[in-house]
C-alpha cells in the first residue's frame, strides 16, 4: 500500500527536479540578460562606486590596491567588457569570502546595474 502510494510520486518528483535542473543551467545569475534590458547609463554606474567604493579607492595617495573608481578609465581598469563573470570590480561586489565594500554589500538592484553595464560593453556613455 504504501510502497504504490511512493510510485505514484515518483513520476511528478523527477520530473520537477527535471525541470529545476533545466530552469536553474538555463539562468544566469538573476535570470536577466543583458541584451533583455534597456542600456545602462555610464553615470548611473559611476553613482554606485561613487556610492559604495570610491571612499576607499580613489587612487593615489592611500588608494586601496591602488584602485581608483573615480573615473571611466579606473572603473574600466578592473573590468573586462561583455563579460561581468571575469571582471574583477564586480566579482569583488559578489564575493562572499571577501565582499566590497568590506562593510556590507551594495543592494542587488545596484549590484544587477553594474553586471548589465559591464555585460552591454561597458560603455563611456
Ligand atoms: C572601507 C574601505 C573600502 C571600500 C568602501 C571598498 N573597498 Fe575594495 N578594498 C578595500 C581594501 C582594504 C582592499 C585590500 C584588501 C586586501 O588586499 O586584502 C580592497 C581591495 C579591493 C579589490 C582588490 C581585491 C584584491 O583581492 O586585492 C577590489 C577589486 C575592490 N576592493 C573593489 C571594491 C569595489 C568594487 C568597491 C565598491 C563596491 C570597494 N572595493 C569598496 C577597502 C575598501
Amino acid at each position: 500500500m504504501d510502497l504504490k502510494r511512493f510510485e505514484n510520486l515518483s513520476l511528478p518528483v523527477i520530473a520537477g527536479i527535471a525541470i529545476l535542473f533545466l530552469l536553474n543551467s538555463s539562468c544566469k545569475h538573476d535570470g536577466i540578460t543583458a541584451d533583455q534590458m534597456a542600456p545602462v547609463a555610464f553615470a548611473d554606474v559611476q553613482q554606485v562606486y561613487y556610492g559604495y567604493c570610491t571612499s576607499c579607492h580613489s587612487g593615489g595617495n592611500g588608494g586601496e590596491s591602488h584602485l581608483d573608481f573615480t573615473t571611466y578609465e579606473g572603473i574600466l581598469r578592473t573590468v573586462s567588457p561583455g563579460n561581468s563573470s571575469n571582471s574583477e570590480s564586480y566579482q569583488a561586489m559578489i564575493n562572499t569570502f571577501q565582499i566590497m565594500p568590506p562593510n556590507g554589500a551594495v543592494p542587488t538592484n545596484q549590484r544587477t546595474l553594474i553586471r548589465l553595464w559591464i555585460d552591454q560593453g561597458a560603455k563611456p556613455e
